[in-house]
């Protein structure tokens, strides 16, 4: 089996309780923290920011080892938060090719505060956007939903788009020797991981479906289990 990723989204959190839904997600086996930040500008919706990153780092462990905490952030202009959230403790740290001028620029800045980069590519933008910042990248994130709100239905289109982005991957693997993740946002379940999967994401964002594990259904660790099964048959 490849190393996948599944990375909830404390979007779907109960935010009255984010230390301990962070805690418990994080021991039942969470690879990631996806943590969504949201600026009521670049979209539609507010939510939080590096105080509250920092408040949840000590809570992001398992068997005590740190868990990797991957920040998306969807805020135009995002460079003057950057420096905020690598000090709150962001490991990588996502930003929109549309929420700034100089992507170069601000890719540069992430991983000169010692945080990995990620660039995010929305249903509507084309992977051209990152041909000439690979060298920059350690994770690219496709939205399979239009930023803004967790609980939406995936766009199947995304899955043309993923094994698109996959072959640049591949060939910039080949060439440089460097790997980049391949990240999937909006929409997972247990139902699509292993179709995602198959079309050569490798981490896999999910909110709504593991927030709103049930705990007669095993609450979130049977639910990423269930995600991990499917992801084996892949
Ligand atoms: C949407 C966010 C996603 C969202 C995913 O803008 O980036 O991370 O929380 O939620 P689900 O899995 O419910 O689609
Ligand atoms: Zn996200």
């Amino acid at each position: 089996m490849k190393d996948y990723r599944i990375a909830p989204s404390i979007l779907s959190a109960d935010f009255a309780r984010l230390g301990e839904e962070v805690a418990r997600v994080s021991a039942a086996g969470a690879d990631f923290i996806h943590f969504d930040v949201m600026d009521n500008h670049y979209v539609p919706n507010l939510t939080i920011g590096p105080m509250v990153c920092a408040a949840i780092k000590p809570y992001a462990v398992h068997d005590g080892k740190p868990v990797t905490l991957d920040v998306h952030l969807m805020v135009s202009p995002v460079d003057q938060i950057i420096p905020e959230f690598a000090k709150a403790g962001a490991n990588i740290i996502t930003v929109h090719p549309e929420a700034t001028l100089h992507l170069d620029r601000t890719l540069a800045l992430i991983r000169d505060h010692g945080c990995r980069a990620g660039v995010a590519l929305n249903p509507g933008t084309s992977p051209a956007v990152i041909d000439y910042v690979m060298d920059r990248l350690d994770l690219i994130l496709l939205m399979s939903v239009n930023p803004g709100f967790g609980g939406q239905s995936f766009i199947a289109e995304t899955l043309v788009k993923i094994a698109e982005v996959r072959k640049r991957i591949d060939e910039h693997h080949a060439k440089t020797g460097k790997s980049i993740l391949l990240e999937v946002d909006g929409g997972v379940k247990t139902e699509n991981v292993a179709e995602i999967g198959r079309a050569g994401a490798c981490s896999f964002v999910s909110g709504s479906a593991i927030f709103g594990a049930r705990d007669e259904d095993g609450g979130y660790r049977g639910v990423m289990q269930r995600m991990r099964d499917a992801l084996a048959s892949v």
